[in-house]
């Protein structure tokens, strides 16, 4: 990565602006509102193609001029945007080839954004074309700081099912393997008959009469994540040729794209930005917002980031678009921050009067200035001007879940044990264990260096790479807290189950095996206990780490799991839980295996959140992890046990070593006070502070 910072001072502020949606008198008035909220930072003519190239080769760059002219002179940055995410009418027009197709092989249609096939050389042309004019005018525009590639790739458009995809896949195949034996050993070709005896016969895995083969899945998925990087790459490299020292960036969607593995694109931007929009409906919203942004700081190897887009209240693309509630979008905006995020805009400046989004949330609402939205703008505005030391401070993590996109594809491929065992479900259950630990998480890729996290959780790991395996294996050897959850290690990157007993990669480093998954019905449920069953339940019972789980579980003696158990053998672990009924009854549900100096633990169970929260308390325990400050209890307001952090209670630290930032945002409905190291704090419901040390 570049890790270029554009150059702008403090907090960035601002959103998205499209002026080529409003006369030009509306400019003036625009740039004035902006100098009031507090603006610096815009993005500019992400979806204008059709305006700055109405006819193929002919460009009218003149209303452009005059917009950065004026954000310039009102000292605003800009973000300037590559349009090539909405090609315009032309484009299809002279191109239908370049339509994209989808799975089920439909030809999709324009009047949209997005429809192009990722592999079309005809859009590769254009899109060059747009882009190179752009850089050449306005590579030395003082206002521009950052350039914006793109838009979202992979949404709404992840994979393209055309002839042309299906000709780069086989030349993307080749490739990889070479020749067709290793490619058919590889995708196990044996099985119904699928050998290849020419690349001619390799199609991409279009929509068949049942299951396809899900080595061709994956590796399609590979490929089509590869096609849209090649996409941004061509731009980028243009962009870097002819306007040297702005970097370029592009919008991620952090843990809400499947389609694109972020992992890899990452090292390829210079800044890393993300989008975020809460799931309105859901009251606990802002537990995902937090994972987006430790996900999206993770990406940037624990640097500054942008968010690039999220919203001052509803959207317009959700079932039912709730507003937010009163300080909620500034909660959010400081958690983003306090995650690491050195600018924050929305999506958008001024609300639309037509098109698809017209009727989403903005900076300025369709109501103006009038609003309580308008009035909330312009005091995040003015708060964060106040915050400028933060910039440049990095977040202070406390451990490490693993991420990993190639998994999460590999896992949602039908034919798998159960439907109810999903990907983010998983992630989401133990990263909301650490959120209300009081503690925070880094994402890391399976085969990153973890030396330096104390406690490392693998949510949900079903594709581990033998790399993978080995370095979780050194992680533990080397002193590390491991905590392991069910189905996972399983299948290598072919998705061929490991030979010999499950968890085939991961065994070794956990002491035990897997004689059999035990899924359960719908809705079904089973206990777990932390006391060995047939045995009495006095204390010489209980094994140590037992009685170090039962105590972290504020002494409840039964947790409970559904959708998913296992017949767990061990094979030098020690029982921490066992099943007390259901088919694995009277068997191992958690374990925990010293291994070298450090220890692994196992949940063989889709254990419920009390329950997820006492094993992560017994491993943070092991690992010596405890949250950054203490909760004070308070006349009556009931928290369950001392040691125990309040749940609706967000903490982040940001520091340079010097100087030490800590967010604290109480989403809850009563007052919180916790001890810091040189002070008493209450945070009154609904309120955010950044304390400075
Ligand atoms: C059918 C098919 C078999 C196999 C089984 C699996 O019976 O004939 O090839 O797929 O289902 O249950
Ligand atoms: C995405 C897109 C924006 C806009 C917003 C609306 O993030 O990038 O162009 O459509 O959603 O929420």
């Amino acid at each position: 990565m570049h890790a270029r910072w554009p150059r702008l001072d403090g907090i960035a502020y601002g959103g998205e602006y499209n002026p080529e949606q409003w006369p030009e008198d509306v400019w003036e008035q625009d740039v004035a509102l902006m100098h009031e909220a507090g603006v610096t930072l815009v993005s500019v003519g992400i979806f204008s193609w059709g305006m700055l190239e109405p006819r193929p080769g002919e460009y009218e760059f003149g209303w452009l001029d005059k917009v950065l002219g004026l954000l310039h002179d009102a000292g605003i940055a800009v973000d300037l945007g590559t349009p090539t995410a909405a090609p315009p009418p032309w484009f299809l027009h002279r191109h239908p080839d370049a339509r994209p197709v989808t799975r089920d092989g439909l030809v999709l249609g324009g009047g949209s954004r997005q429809a192009y096939c990722p592999s079309s050389p005809a859009y590769a042309a254009a899109a060059a074309g747009i882009t190179r004019e752009l850089a050449r005018r306005y590579a030395s525009h003082p206002a521009v700081v950052l350039w914006h590639v793109n838009n979202e790739y992979g949404a709404p458009l992840g994979e393209c099912y055309c002839a042309t995809s299906a000709a780069a896949f086989r030349s993307w195949l080749r490739d990889r393997y070479g020749d067709l034996e290793t490619l058919n050993d590889h995708w196990g070709a044996t099985f119904w008959s699928q050998r290849y005896g020419d690349w001619a016969e390799i199609d991409v895995p279009r929509t068949s009469t049942t299951v396809v083969n899900p080595a061709q899945r994956l590796d399609f998925a590979r490929f089509s994540s590869n096609a849209l990087l090649d996409c941004f790459r061509r731009e980028r490299d243009i962009l870097h040729e002819l306007s040297p020292g702005i970097p370029v960036t592009t919008n991620f969607m952090a843990n809400n794209c499947k389609s694109v593995d972020y992992w890899r694109w990452a090292p390829e931007v210079d800044v890393i930005s993300n989008d975020n929009y809460l799931t309105a409906e859901d009251p606990e919203g802002y537990l995902g917002l937090a994972m987006s942004a430790d996900l999206t700081r993770s990406l940037a190897g624990g640097g500054p980031w942008l968010l690039m887009e999220h919203s001052t209240s509803a959207v317009s693309w959700q079932p039912r678009n709730l507003a937010k509630q009163p300080g909620e979008m500034r909660r959010n905006s400081l958690a983003h921050l306090a995650r690491g995020a050195d600018g924050l805009l929305f999506f958008q400046w001024r609300a639309g009067r037509f098109g698809a989004e017209k009727h989403h949330s903005a900076m300025l609402p369709q109501g103006g200035t009038g609003t309580r939205v308008w009035r909330d703008v312009v005091g995040l505005g003015a708060e964060l001007a106040t915050l400028a030391g933060l910039r440049g401070t990095v977040v202070e993590p406390d451990l490490a879940l693993l991420w990993d996109w190639e998994s999460w594809w590999a896992q949602e491929l039908e034919w798998r044990p159960s439907v109810d065992l999903t990907y983010l479900e998983r992630v989401r259950a133990w990263y909301e264990a650490t959120f209300r630990g009081g503690l925070t998480a880094d994402f890391a890729h399976p085969e990153a260096d973890l030396s330096r996290y104390r406690l490392v959780i693998v949510p949900a790991l079903y594709l581990a790479t033998e790399q993978a395996a080995a370095n979780l294996r050194r992680y533990v050897e080397g002193g590390g807290t491991l905590v392991v959850s069910c189905f996972s290690g399983i299948v290598d990157a072919d998705d061929r189950v490991y030979l010999g007993p499950y968890p085939g990669a991961l065994r070794d480093v956990l002491g035990l095996t897997v004689e059999e998954w035990r899924p359960l019905r719908a809705g079904e449920h089973v206990t777990l206990t932390w006391e060995e069953p047939g045995l009495p339940a006095d204390a010489t019972a209980l094994s140590q780490v037992s009685t170090v789980a039962r105590f972290a579980s504020a002494a409840e003696p039964t947790g409970t799991a559904d959708a998913w158990t296992e017949a767990v053998v061990l094979a030098g672990a020690k029982p921490v839980a066992w099943y007390a009924d259901g088919p694995a009854a009277g068997g191992p549900a958690v374990t925990r295996y010293d291994l070298g100096e450090g220890h692994a633990w196992y949940v063989s169970a889709r254990t419920d959140a009390a329950t997820t929260a006492a094993v992560l308390a017994a491993a943070c325990e092991s690992a010596s992890l405890a949250p950054p400050a203490r909760p004070v209890p308070t006349a009556g307001d009931g928290w369950p046990a001392a040691g125990s952090w309040p749940r609706d209670l967000e903490i982040v630290r940001r520091t340079d070593g010097r100087r030490r930032y800590t967010v604290l945002i109480n989403h809850g409905q009563t007052p919180v006070t916790v001890q810091l190291p040189a002070r008493i704090v209450t945070i009154q419901p609904g309120d955010a502070e950044v304390l400075a040390e």
